[in-house]
């Protein structure tokens, strides 16, 4: 049984740039199952992003996708902009890192969700106002009814995430993506719209993309991930899988930098992600890996299943 929500395949993605295109990801693969959810770590400027703007089709002007990103078995690449705007915010959401630059400041927070629901189901400003309610209920914030007239700035950085979640959660999508949802906010107000975020998931069958750069909230949020590095996937398996058989050096080298609860010190990995223009050219990784060998200065690897739903790309696998 094809169990798949989402079917990425091939994907890259180019800068426009005076002198032709340039690739800042190249042919990332990968699947979502419905009612999963799918992590995506790496460290800053690996291609997290990017990969969730062209699910969404919401890419910058300067910059492009190619391949396949097939939705209930649909390209979304190859719809209309038409026909996405009807999957878009509705099929599919997101959620960002900072709420404040999705929300609009001159609008009330109740009408933000109101217009969501007005434009996808075609219901009257009153019942989209009532059903706007209801939501903020299901998020959690308290006096709905009071802060359905509150415009974001009257409200915390906690508040605000949620009234993101629920504007985002408002048409039931089928895939919420959550681009380092919790990034922003204080330790403690993290753990509480993390733990929103799963009672959401136990109450529907919502698939989650969830992207994070801290391996550790991965392993507590998600089923399956997908390591990240240089804008192309190096490792993808089951999350107990990977924590207890990590296979690329470079997972291996994040697993290693996590705090312990025994204290001890930190190791983390030397140097840092290339810009896409300067990275090496065998495989990506190779001026940071203390294992590599001549053959990883010259030679690409390519993504290998090595043990059942358990893929690598690293030369020595
Ligand atoms: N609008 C843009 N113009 C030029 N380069 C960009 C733009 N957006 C992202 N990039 C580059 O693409 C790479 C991947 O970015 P991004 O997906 O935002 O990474 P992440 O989310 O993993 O931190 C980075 O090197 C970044 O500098
Ligand atoms: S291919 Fe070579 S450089 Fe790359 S991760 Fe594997 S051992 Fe390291
Ligand atoms: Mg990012």
């Amino acid at each position: 049984m094809n169990n798949s929500l989402l079917t990425v395949k091939d994907l890259s993605i180019y800068l426009k740039g005076q002198s032709g295109f340039f690739p800042l990801i190249s042919k990332i693969s990968f699947d979502i199952r419905k009612a999963e959810v799918f992590g995506i770590v790496g460290e800053s400027g690996c291609g997290k992003t990017l990969t969730a703007l062209s699910i969404m089709r919401i890419l910058p002007q300067n910059i492009f996708s190619e391949g396949e990103i097939l939705f209930n078995n649909r390209d979304i690449l190859s719809l209309t902009e038409e026909e996405m705007r009807k999957i878009r915010g509705k099929d599919i959401s997101m959620i960002f890192q900072e709420p404040m630059t999705s929300l609009n400041p001159v609008l009330t927070v109740g009408r933000q969700i109101a217009e969501a629901l007005m434009t996808h189901f075609n219901l009257t400003k009153r019942d989209s106002l009532e059903k706007a309610i209801e939501i903020l209920k299901r998020v959690k914030i308290p006096d709905p009814e009071l802060r359905i007239k509150d415009y974001p700035h009257q409200l915390s950085g906690g508040m605000r995430q949620r009234v993101m979640i629920g504007m985002a959660i408002a048409c039931n999508p089928s895939l919420l993506i959550a681009d380092e949802p919790t990034t922003a906010l204080d330790v403690t107000i993290q753990f509480e719209i993390l733990k929103l975020l799963q009672d959401l998931r136990a109450q529907s069958d919502m698939a989650i993309l969830f992207i994070s750069h801290d391996l550790s909230l991965i392993y507590e949020n998600a089923d399956r991930v997908g390591i990240m590095y240089g804008g192309r996937l190096i490792e993808l398996a089951n999350v107990d899988e990977l924590f207890d058989n990590p296979i690329h050096p470079y997972t291996r080298g994040l697993l290693a930098s996590l705090p312990t609860y025994k204290g001890e010190p930190l190791k983390p990995i030397l140097g840092f992600v290339p810009h896409p223009a300067f990275l090496p050219k065998g495989c990506k990784f190779s001026d940071r890996c203390k294992e590599k060998i001549e053959e990883c200065l010259y030679k690409e690897p390519e993504l290998l299943e090595v043990t059942k739903e358990h893929f690598v790309r690293c030369i020595k696998c």
